[in-house]
């Protein structure tokens, strides 16, 4: 029996815990990214039957770049890998692809294949993946905020127009709504960068499972927890 998502439009994960994983099997930390890519598709299938409309996954954070360069090309690798063997999968199940996050750092081959996907299953509606990469959200605030200066410079707005719908306009989520539930796997408690804005009001759910560890059995699990819980947006 599969849980009912209430009121859970959107989904946001935290994916960590991938090198601690294949740390304590005796593996390099490649192994663990590796498996990491298969929760991915577990996940991603999983919610999609559940009826989530939007997951948003972070899959590399701006402060990542500054790992071992041979984890960096690692992970690349596995992108490059998974950008190029999903495409069918999510063509078939309607599955909209997008990206956030500065593509300037990534490497051209990787954004021309992001590209593409965005391109290829622009017009699908049953679900949207939103992939974070190279994604940080001060960044992200930083940029909305200069873009708004720029308007504001060239006289195109006034101070007085600036709210909180232009200013979540000018995100990278700007066509997404806001996470009800935030993930973070691993048994970290913090948000490392992501979706602070965003995450306002979401509800947060801190799960000791490593990632490659996770299952589509816990993610029910957290749904139904989900469900039991009074979201009060500050009323009484
Ligand atoms: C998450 O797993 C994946 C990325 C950040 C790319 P980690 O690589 O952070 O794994 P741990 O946290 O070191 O175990
Ligand atoms: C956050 O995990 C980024 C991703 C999961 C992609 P990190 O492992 O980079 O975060 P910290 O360093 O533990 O805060
Ligand atoms: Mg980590």
């Amino acid at each position: 029996m599969s849980i009912e998502p209430q009121n859970l439009q959107h989904i946001a994960i935290i994916m960590d815990g991938n090198g601690r994983w294949a740390t304590k099997k005796g593996l390099p930390r490649s192994f663990g990214h590796k498996k990491g890519a298969e929760t991915v598709r577990e996940i991603t299938r999983a919610a999609g039957e559940m009826g989530v409309k939007y997951l948003t996954l972070y899959a590399f954070s701006t402060e990542n770049w500054q790992r071992d360069p041979d984890e960096v090309d690692a992970l690349m690798d596995l992108l490059r890998q998974y950008l190029k063997s999903e495409m069918s999968e999510l063509q078939k199940n309607g599955v909209k692809i997008v990206f956030i996050g500065e593509r300037e750092m990534l490497p051209a081959d990787i954004v021309e294949a992001m590209k593409k996907l965005e391109a290829d299953t622009l017009n699908n509606d049953k679900m949207t993946i939103c992939i974070a990469l190279s994604y940080g959200s001060r960044q992200e605030i930083v940029y909305a905020a200069r873009r708004i200066a720029a308007l504001a410079k060239r006289g195109d707005i006034s101070p007085e127009d600036v709210d909180m719908k232009m200013f979540s306009d000018m995100l990278y989520t700007k066509d997404i709504p806001n996470p009800d539930l935030l993930i973070r796997t691993s048994g970290e408690q913090r948000l490392s960068n992501y979706l602070l804005w965003q995450c306002a009001y979401s509800e947060f759910y801190f799960s000791n499972s490593l990632w490659p560890d996770f299952s589509r059995k816990e993610l029910e699990e957290i749904i139904a927890n989900y469900n039991q819980r009074e979201r009060r947006y500050g009323k009484a």
